[in-house]
């Protein structure tokens, strides 16, 4: 199995993620999960992670608090998308299971430092932690096997026009994490807009009848209603369940290899991604985007990993 550690804002989308990787620990190693402030603040993302693993009944995962804030730009939030507590449309208890008192972003040192194989990071939020990780201590990026990010676009951002939440919320520590030479793989909007939860799909994971997966229809009846309607959408997209696909099924993804740089001054396109897809620029690709999936297969495998729980 893959040695994984997941970097999240658990949010709705994040808490699919969490789960489906729960559902493979035969393929995925889950060493910890870190979390961040961003869908909602850093006292909500890391309870909720912690209600996510308590309802897979998996209460000895390690969780822990990472930053409370980005690097220089105050938190923003996306209450509108996942509700005020982060994972609206789910009743789940008070998590009784421990948060860990380690910072995250030193479990995530300490882990790399001492890996005996490389390690993954699933990274579903602002990459604050990622980016103060690497600025703390850069000999960690030879035990990184790959950093798998949710975050960017190459055509239109979710939270302005120009910029995805997850690059609006931190710029500064994706431009850290992009320049860092580790091995990356983007999946931006543009393809996780592939991936909807529609309303047939939504009936297919109630009909699995868990309690998982009542939790999880619950949660994603309600999350990013504000989005389908903003884009005019079927459905709300489910973004960071394509980084635990990506993982365990790359082959259900098209990739290119782009020079990425993040706009950190932009009056109006402050945190966009700017994707050389062309190379106009010359310079070498500094990390590979994605740039579709097969959105069956995909939604097939995860529903097949609800199901498991
Ligand atoms: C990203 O922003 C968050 O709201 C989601 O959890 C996802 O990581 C999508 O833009
Ligand atoms: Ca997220």
């Amino acid at each position: 199995a893959r040695s994984l550690i997941i970097d999240c804002d658990p949010g709705v989308d994040d808490a699919i993620a969490i789960l489906l990787t729960l559902a493979v620990p035969d393929r995925l190693n889950l060493l910890g999960i870190t979390t961040v402030a961003g869908n909602v603040p850093l006292d909500l993302t890391q309870s909720n992670a912690r209600k996510i693993c308590e309802l897979a009944g998996r209460t000895e995962v390690k969780v822990y608090a990472g930053c409370p804030r980005p690097l220089l730009r105050s938190l923003h939030t996306a209450a509108d998308v996942h509700g005020a507590t982060g994972l609206q449309g789910a009743a789940l208890p008070e998590p009784t299971m421990p948060l860990q008192p380690q910072h995250g972003v030193d479990f995530l040192v300490e882990q790399l430092m001492q890996a005996e194989q490389p390690i993954t990071l699933a990274v579903l939020g602002p990459m604050t932690n990622i980016a103060i990780a690497l600025i703390k201590h850069p000999e960690i990026i030879q035990n990184i096997a790959e950093i798998v990010i949710m975050g960017g676009a190459v055509t239109q951002g979710n939270v302005t026009s120009s910029a995805e939440f997850n690059l609006y919320v931190d710029p500064h520590a994706a431009q850290v994490v992009f320049d860092a030479g580790a091995p990356i793989t983007l999946i931006p909007l543009d393809t996780t807009h592939q991936l909807l939860t529609t309303p047939a799909r939504l009936e297919t994971i109630r009909q699995i009848g868990t309690p998982v997966a009542q939790a999880a229809a619950g949660m994603l009846a309600f999350y990013g209603m504000p989005d389908s309607q903003r884009y005019g959408l079927p459905g709300a997209p489910l973004h960071d369940p394509c980084v635990i696909v990506y993982l365990l099924e790359p082959n259900l993804f098209t990739t290119q290899a782009v020079h990425v740089a993040v706009e950190t001054q932009g009056t109006h396109t402050l945190g966009r991604t700017v994707v050389d897809l062309w190379n106009v620029s010359g310079q070498s690709p500094n990390l590979q985007i994605t740039r579709s999936l097969d959105a069956e297969s995909v939604y097939a495998l995860i529903i097949d990993g609800l199901a498991k729980l």
